[in-house]
């Protein structure tokens, strides 16, 4: 694991930032893998503004959203298609074939992943993979708990996970889908470079779990640990509980 400490979260925007613009320079057809939640926020504020200044083109690149709710109409703004589309998808180039999530709505949400996985794929798989990491140590919506799934499947939701978003939800943890499609352990270890980005004091103790205790399902960014091409960014207070 490569990992690299700055001074601020707008110097982890920053930096994985120009993560992806070096990438797509090399690569105008990328893969990404893209995940939602606070941290990436300043991330794609500093991605629109590159766009805006054409330091970088999203032409040709395919992105595919980690995780989505289950169980919530399509424009319901808790879902993360609305994020996205807020956040990054309707101030850039994106071509709206190459975006993809899981169907929030889906009648049938075990095909629905089946779907999606079978989508990655086609596509080549994911060739840089930017990740969060829920302070309970998830990555997507693979919650702590005695075993992990590989491929994209419906999973149950942490209190946690659904105490974290319930802003999108009136503050009312109870509107929280339970359950959510996300990737799988197995589709996230198999992007071809993953940059996990932290940032905040709430974040030292996970990050130091993850990155330097055993690799445990009980702690799912630990099996990070385990892929040969991992960037982290951290600003200080997340890389404040770390020993070296
Ligand atoms: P956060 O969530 O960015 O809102 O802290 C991260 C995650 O749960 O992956």
């Amino acid at each position: 694991m490569h990992v690299v400490v700055q001074k601020s979260a707008e110097a982890v925007a920053r930096a994985v930032a120009d993560i992806l613009v070096e990438a797509v320079a090399r690569q105008p057809a990328l893969v990404l893998g893209l995940p939602t939640g606070r941290t990436p926020i300043g991330l794609y504020r500093e991605l629109v503004a590159r766009h805006r200044d054409r330091r970088i083109d999203f032409g040709q690149v395919t992105a595919f959203n980690i995780d989505e709710f289950v169980g919530l109409p399509s424009g319901h703004p808790g879902t993360y298609a609305v994020y996205m589309a807020h956040h990054l998808y309707r101030h850039v180039n994106l071509s709206p074939k190459r975006i993809h999530l899981p169907a929030s709505d889906a009648r049938d949400p075990r095909k629905e992943a089946q779907r999606y996985e079978g989508a990655i794929r086609a596509a080549g798989g994911i060739d840089l993979l930017v990740l969060g990491i829920g302070s309970n140590g998830h990555i997507g919506f693979n919650e702590p708990g005695a075993s992990l799934v590989a491929d994209t499947h419906v999973a149950r939701l942490a209190p946690a996970t659904r105490r974290s978003n319930a802003d999108a939800f009136g503050g009312d943890v109870r509107r929280v889908p339970g359950q959510g499609i996300t990737m799988g352990t197995g589709t996230l270890l198999r992007a071809r470079h993953v940059v996990l980005m932290a940032m905040g004091n709430q974040k030292a103790n996970v990050v130091a779990r993850a990155l330097e205790g055993p690799i445990t399902t009980k702690v799912p960014a630990s099996l990070l640990q385990a892929h040969p091409n991992v960037t982290v960014v951290l600003d200080r207070a997340a890389a404040a509980k770390l020993s070296t």
